[in-house]
């Protein structure tokens, strides 16, 4: 009885959620309407128009979004299958793919390797809980140690924990944190936590509450209490900002979300050194920067050691797309965390470790970080000659390796549709900002085919022609 009922009134709720999600996805619901002759030339123009309302995608979209909770607001394609740099739809078309699953994919769609460990290991040991060892959790956390020691960074690394994903990372740094700052002060007032403006650490409450952007916090409050915000790269404010009753600071050496805002040099070591006058531990996120992204396996890798974080985390390309995440610690912090302290059911599966160990093996290669470094290059002389043909849009360009942001003056809203009807996918961030965050191993030559289709898309949506 009460399960009838409570289907009738899912049934019910139905077609609000449709009506709810179909505007927010913008497909309409209705039975399709005839198209015109205008959008027929518009489609026959473009490589890759947006399906139709009676193409094959949106009637999959009409049959699925109800059921779906709509916290995204996606455009039409729906795809299917991934290889190397590029995506293909449910209409068979190819897309040329700048956004990597937002820095996840490093190692393109579908790495043969990868899936061939997948298949591998999924016969092998998938899960057996964390009550037990098993050769891959130890093996990763291993390897991701020497591999930070040998980069240059976080001089210190000593241990790591492994979880599923990048909040959860970010998670189990504030609460390291949280109990350094009890070991340091047993009165209990050492407890804040500093993050910065347009910082974006995650979506659970301890990691939103350290992502100070009104449209994710606002209809979740009240935050975690003792949570603080900084100006990035406002090194007079550190004394005022940071002091005694902090227990962390939480930093993106190059914010992602918020815009691809580099943290200056001077201002991550006057941070670490205000850190260290106050006994707080310094918490580099490096979820989407971090992992060869910059062109060195960790984008503080290039800072003196004394600005080398306490909390190291990691996580997006750690897994190329399969869930996973972890924070490296050094042994001041490691020291302090006692079994029972933390946990987690899935975190460091056999199956997860093993293919990140691949993975980290691939990013922390001189080689391919080299290629980053070269082709972040070709990216830029591309914006360059964007910016010298369109000065009023394109008003700076920011970031390092792969990791860039072209800032624009208006929504870049029309250009990337542009570009996606013409085999492009880009990403914002931020405000205005176009952000691109590719494959660490797309090749030169598509990045300038990227590049082009972008120039196109700029210019069509300046000077008219087929948008
Ligand atoms: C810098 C940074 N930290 C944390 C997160 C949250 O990671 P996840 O979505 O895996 O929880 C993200 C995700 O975009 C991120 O870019």
């Amino acid at each position: 009885m009460a399960f009838r009922a409570s289907l009738r009134r899912a049934t019910a709720a139905r077609p609000a959620a449709a009506r709810f999600y179909s505007q927010a996805i913008a497909v309409p619901t209705s039975s399709s309407s005839p198209v015109s002759a205008a959008q027929i030339r518009r489609d026959a123009a473009l490589p890759n128009p947006d399906p139709a309302e009676d193409s094959a995608s949106a009637a999959l979209v009409r049959e699925h979004a109800p059921f779906m909770v709509a916290t995204y607001a996606r455009p039409p394609p729906v795809f299917v299958r991934g290889e190397g740099s590029y995506l293909w739809d449910l209409e068979n078309r190819k897309y040329l793919d700048f956004t990597a699953g937002i820095a996840v994919n490093s190692l393109g769609h579908c790495d043969p390797e990868m899936a061939k460990l997948i298949a591998q290991q999924s016969k092998t040991l998938i899960h057996a809980s964390n009550l037990y060892y098993n050769p891959w959790t130890g093996a990763l956390s291993k390897l991701l140690i020497e591999k930070t020691l040998a980069s240059g960074g976080m001089h210190d690394a000593a241990a790591a924990f492994i979880c599923n994903s990048g909040s959860e990372a970010n998670e189990a740094g504030i609460k390291f944190a949280r109990k350094v700052g009890k070991a340091l002060d047993p009165s209990g007032a050492k407890t804040e936590v500093v993050s910065f403006r347009n910082a974006f650490h995650g979506r659970t409450m301890g990691s939103l509450s350290a992502t100070p952007n009104p449209k994710y916090q606002a209809p979740f409050g009240p935050m975690v209490p003792g949570f603080r915000v900084g100006e990035l790269n406002d090194i007079d404010a550190l004394p005022s900002l940071v002091t005694p009753a902090t227990c962390a600071v939480i930093v993106e050496p190059i914010q992602g979300e918020g815009g691809v805002r580099v943290a200056s040099d001077a201002f991550l070591v006057a941070l670490a050194r205000r850190c260290r006058d106050v006994g707080a531990v310094l918490h580099y996120d490096e979820i989407q920067c971090g992992l060869g992204r910059t062109g060195a396996l960790w984008a503080h890798a290039h800072l003196p050691p004394e600005a080398h974080p306490d909390v190291l985390t990691t996580a997006k390309a750690l897994g190329n797309g399969f869930p996973i995440g972890a924070a490296i610690v050094n042994a001041r912090v490691a020291a302090l965390i006692k079994v029972g302290d933390h946990g987690t059911t899935f975190g460091g599966n056999p199956l997860a470790c093993r293919l990140a160990h691949y993975i980290v093996g691939r990013l922390a290669d001189e080689g391919l970080l080299e290629g980053v470094r070269k082709k972040g290059e070709v990216f830029r002389e591309g914006f360059e000659r964007l910016r010298e043909r369109y000065p009023a849009l394109v008003q700076e360009v920011r970031g390092k390796g792969l990791l860039l942001g072209l800032q624009l003056s208006e929504d870049p809203a029309r250009i990337v549709k542009a570009a996606r009807e013409r085999g492009l996918l880009v990403i914002t961030a931020g405000t205005n900002t176009l952000r691109f965050v590719p494959s660490l191993v797309m090749s030169e030559e598509e990045i300038r085919e990227g590049l082009a289709i972008l120039e196109e898309a700029v210019r069509v949506t300046r000077e008219g022609g087929s948008e």
